[in-house]
């Protein structure tokens, strides 16, 4: 497995701490991962092997530095559950979105088959579910809303917007997909870190607030990068005729730009070339900078809800990576 990411976030003892968490988590990670059959481990492992940010559970444990139990045992489990709900998620995405790489790797489903990836999925989260119990009835409770928002954020990016508002659209299905999923560490990260009921709170909607600046960046890159940088095929989403925040506002605009964008994009790309021309319209378009404005609007929400929290190298540290998580874009 590769080694766990380290994090600089302007603080010698708060990265020390939050480094020693994040190893602990990596040590869980691979113990129940192998805890089932033999060609089960293999599957499982192949993305948690992979590398990955582990922006999730990092986030979970910084978030309970604000209670009375930072950093316990049960904050480490509940970041564990956070990653593998994440991972889970990827393989099932990856299937859905016919996505050959992740991670900088072949996808689970382009290496095996759609079935394994699926199941390898399901099986991380059965195991998440087994120290969810360990972890409480208000964590499974939590989960289960956590997971049906996922799933149905998935499914409305899947159905589309029909005749509504393609951009609400969209920012509903980030929102449901991925603001959720890292709101739940920050929640679960405050509840098992034992922080107050506001903090919590706040630390939720922090969350929310830079996991739609997370999809949103993600999205200009998935169009905007090479494959070298993000780790997947550039122009994915378009191939499969998912139009993201950049390609939307590229499409509502009244030039020539627009009008060759209209007729291209009618449905998934199935050839290179148009996708290579998609791609050189949205360059020369508005869509990148309207949807960097956009970014700049979560960000703006998510230093708001950090106000709410107590000064301190915890809050440093997520004004930082609030930042950080903007500028993965320029
Ligand atoms: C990928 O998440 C899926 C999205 C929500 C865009 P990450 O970018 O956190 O993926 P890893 O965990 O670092 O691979
Ligand atoms: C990310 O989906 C959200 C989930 C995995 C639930 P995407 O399809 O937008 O993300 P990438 O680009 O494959 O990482
Ligand atoms: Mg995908
Ligand atoms: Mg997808």
């Amino acid at each position: 497995m590769s080694s766990t990411p380290r994090v600089e976030l302007g603080d010698e003892h708060l990265d020390a701490t939050i480094a020693s968490g994040m190893d602990a988590v990596e040590e869980e990670l691979r113990r129940v991962l192998s805890e089932g059959a033999d060609f089960v481990t293999d599957k499982v492992m192949h993305l948690a092997a992979a590398g990955g940010k582990r922006f999730r559970p990092m986030f979970a444990l910084l978030a309970s530095q604000y209670g009375t139990n930072p950093g316990s045992r049960e904050v480490i489990e509940a970041a564990v559950v956070v990653e593998m709900t994440h991972l889970a998620t990827l393989y099932h995405d990856d299937v859905m979105d016919e996505a050959d790489r992740r991670r900088g790797v072949p996808s689970a489903n382009a290496r095996w088959s759609n079935s394994v990836a699926i199941l390898a999925g399901d099986f991380l989260l059965a195991k998440a579910s087994a120290i969810m119990a360990q972890l409480g009835t208000q964590t499974v409770a939590h989960f289960a809303e956590t997971f049906g928002e996922l799933v149905t954020g998935q499914m409305r990016e899947t159905i589309g917007p029909g005749d509504g508002d393609p951009v609400a659209h969209y920012m509903a299905v980030i929102k449901e997909k991925t603001g959720v999923l890292i709101a739940s560490a920050g929640y679960l990260g405050g509840l098992h870190g034992k922080a107050s009921p506001e903090h919590t709170a706040a630390l939720q909607s922090y969350g929310h607030n830079i996991g739609m600046v997370f999809q949103i960046v993600d999205d200009i890159i998935d169009i905007f990068s090479t494959a070298q940088e993000s780790g997947k095929v550039p122009g994915t989403d378009l191939r499969e005729g998912v139009l993201t925040l950049p390609v939307l506002y590229a499409l509502q605009e009244d030039t020539p730009i627009g009008e060759e964008l209209r007729g291209l994009l009618t449905g998934p790309l199935d050839n290179d070339a148009d996708v290579e021309r998609a791609l050189s319209l949205l360059e020369r378009s508005t869509g990148r900078d309207k949807a960097l404005a956009d970014v700049q609007r979560y960000l703006t929400a998510a230093e708001a809800d950090l106000a709410q929290l107590p000064d301190g190298p915890a809050t440093d540290a997520l004004y930082k990576l609030a930042r950080f998580t903007a500028a993965r874009v320029g």
